[in-house]
């Protein structure tokens, strides 16, 4: 399957925790294209999962986002995006330099959202977090279409490593 993303674009990777997304973004894009909510909580706190930094981690994105875009370099957002509000922040940023959007979502089976979660070796999300969160996802879905990203691309199975293909689109 072929991912085509123009270059430079923001791409928001949209779902719950355990989905894939971080394992997704550093398959397909170079360290310094991804910025991560749990990897700036992890520099801010020295826990990932430390949600009381959570403020200072999103604040943080924003001003890596805004550079990024201002010099017109293609940026993944690594986070589970599922609220509006935040993916309209981001979205507000690109237009604000007339780079285009991506979302990505993972709309997997709830079930596998927490089996990958029970299995993951390096931080586990409570059951009741994730299932909230897939519900979050339901909403999200429906919400996304309308949210004018240039493209819009759905994952409704687990990515089998080297399945996916992204093609630069150079703009
Ligand atoms: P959060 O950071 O908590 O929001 O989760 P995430 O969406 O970034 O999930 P992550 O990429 O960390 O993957 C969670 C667990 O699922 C890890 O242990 C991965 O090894 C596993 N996993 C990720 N992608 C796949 C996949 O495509 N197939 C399978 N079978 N497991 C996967
Ligand atoms: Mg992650």
């Amino acid at each position: 399957m072929k991912l085509s993303i123009p270059d430079p674009s923001l791409v928001l990777l949209v779902g719950p925790s355990g989905a894939g997304k971080s394992t997704f973004a550093q398959t397909h894009f170079r360290p310094t294209e991804i910025l991560s909510s749990d990897g700036l909580r992890a520099v801010l706190a020295g826990d990932a999962n430390d949600q009381a930094a959570s403020g200072e981690a999103f604040h943080v994105l924003a001003l890596l986002l805004n550079g990024r875009l201002k010099r017109r370099l293609l940026t993944v957002i690594d986070a589970t995006n599922l609220r509006d509000t935040s993916r309209r922040r981001w979205l507000g940023q690109a237009a604000r330099y007339g780079i285009p959007t991506v979302a990505i979502s993972f709309d997997l089976a709830d079930r596998l959202f927490e089996e990958h979660n029970v299995l993951r070796p390096d931080r586990q999300v409570e059951t009741d977090v994730v299932r909230h969160q897939a519900d979050r996802m339901e909403a999200a879905m429906a919400a996304l279409p309308g949210e004018g990203y240039s493209q819009m691309y759905v994952l409704r199975e687990p990515p089998a490593l080297g399945e996916i293909e992204i093609v630069r689109i150079r703009g």
